[in-house]
């Protein structure tokens, strides 16, 4: 899964990426260390509607091409400082959308194939025909801007490819926000909860710099935790005096009720669903579902046990205020080693200490449901 946090605003519109418009007066650049040769060339070129420019060897080219890139590069093979071939490779790296044409001697014929090899769009030997320049200039860049317009069309191929892979994973992350929101109809204790637990816990993860991929995912599993509990007995739920042996066994199935029917959706966000499973599990081993301790437990369920407590102990009920947030971190730093990992809670109290989050106003009542979490 992308490394970001999810939005839950499918978006299916996809840009239209026009292809590269033909330049009328295309710009060539002409390379030769003999004058008239040149000027020559410049004046067929010119009649044929390019706008041109010219130098006597392959760095004055290169400081030419620095100023003003061009579309096509006709050059000599045997020039001082730098040869044509060393031109080639320097437009091949610099400057790919030039096409270059090597004009070469009729000896020099094998050479000229190697720099088709090396990138170069064509070759003309010496003495040449006019038509002969004007025909393979023409096909050079003709050759070229189908070239630009294969690279346009691919480009925005790909763009295609993952604006719609973006919006497919939106309307997959909006169909598990649905189910959450189920969740807190039937349990309005998760009201706000999930969204709480995920900006402590992401405050966490950053203290302990996890990297973008657990972030992300984490994010996702702690919005979730808690679904499970959609397969948790409404009357159970909503009870208000104690429950039951029976009754509690029943609550505490929803880590794994969750975890599966998430299992088959994020099959490619383990961390997402550690955290669905395990966020019950105890530094001590008496957690549930499994019965895990210590590192056994995922970063992120040992992450999301302190954010869901924490929450849990400053949420107020309508029968008494939440606790306040100096009693419930004291109650964490008492609780590590039996339920929290030290590290976790450590770097909560950090995270506290920063500010990394709005903080839980404990004067608000919210319903009078049964929170499963007990601190021991
Ligand atoms: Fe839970």
């Amino acid at each position: 899964m992308a490394a970001r946090s999810f939005s839950l605003a499918p978006s299916l519109s996809l840009t239209v990426m026009a292809a590269p418009e033909r330049d009328p007066t295309p710009c060539c650049l002409i390379v030769d260390d003999e004058a008239p040769l040149r000027a020559v060339l410049r004046r067929i070129l010119e009649q044929q509607g390019f706008t041109c420019r010219d130098a006597a060897s392959g760095v004055e080219a290169v400081a030419l091409l620095e100023q003003h890139a061009a579309a096509l590069v006709l050059t000599d093979y045997h020039m001082p400082e730098m040869d044509g071939v060393e031109l080639l490779r320097t437009i091949r790296e610099r400057w790919p959308d030039t096409a270059v044409v090597m004009v070469t001697g009729v000896s020099d014929v094998d050479l000229a194939v190697q720099c088709l090899g090396n990138g170069a769009m064509d070759y003309v030997t010496k003495p040449f025909r006019v038509d002969e320049i004007r025909g393979r200039v023409g096909q050079a860049l003709e050759k070229r801007q189908l070239l630009l317009e294969n690279k346009a069309h691919r480009e925005h191929l790909e763009a295609r490819v993952q604006q719609q892979a973006r919006a497919y994973e939106e309307l997959f992350l909006a169909s598990l926000q649905s189910l959450a929101d189920a969740l807190e109809v039937k349990d309005p204790y998760t009201w706000g909860h999930s969204l709480r637990v995920g900006q402590y816990a992401m405050a966490i993860a950053r203290e302990l710099d996890l990297d973008e991929v657990r972030l992300a995912q984490l994010e996702l599993g702690s919005r979730l935790h808690d679904i499970g509990k959609i397969g948790v007995r409404e009357a159970v739920l909503n009870k208000d005096g104690a429950l039951t042996p029976e009754e509690y066994r029943h609550v505490m199935e929803h880590p794994v009720i969750g975890w599966r029917i998430l299992s088959p959706l994020l099959r490619d966000a383990p961390h997402a669903l550690a955290v669905v499973r395990s966020h019950h599990e105890r530094i001590d081993g008496r957690g549930a579902p499994d019965g895990l301790s210590g590192d056994q437990i995922p970063i992120e369920a040992r992450i999301a046990a302190v954010a869901d407590s924490f929450d849990a102990m400053t949420s107020g009920r309508p029968y008494r205020a939440g606790m306040a947030v100096e009693d419930a971190m004291a109650e964490l730093e008492r609780c590590i080693g039996t339920q929290f990992d030290a590290e976790c809670v450590a770097a909560f109290a950090r995270a506290l200490e920063a500010k990394a989050f709005p903080l839980p106003d404990s004067r608000v009542r919210r319903p009078a449901v049964r929170a499963v979490r007990v601190v021991a």
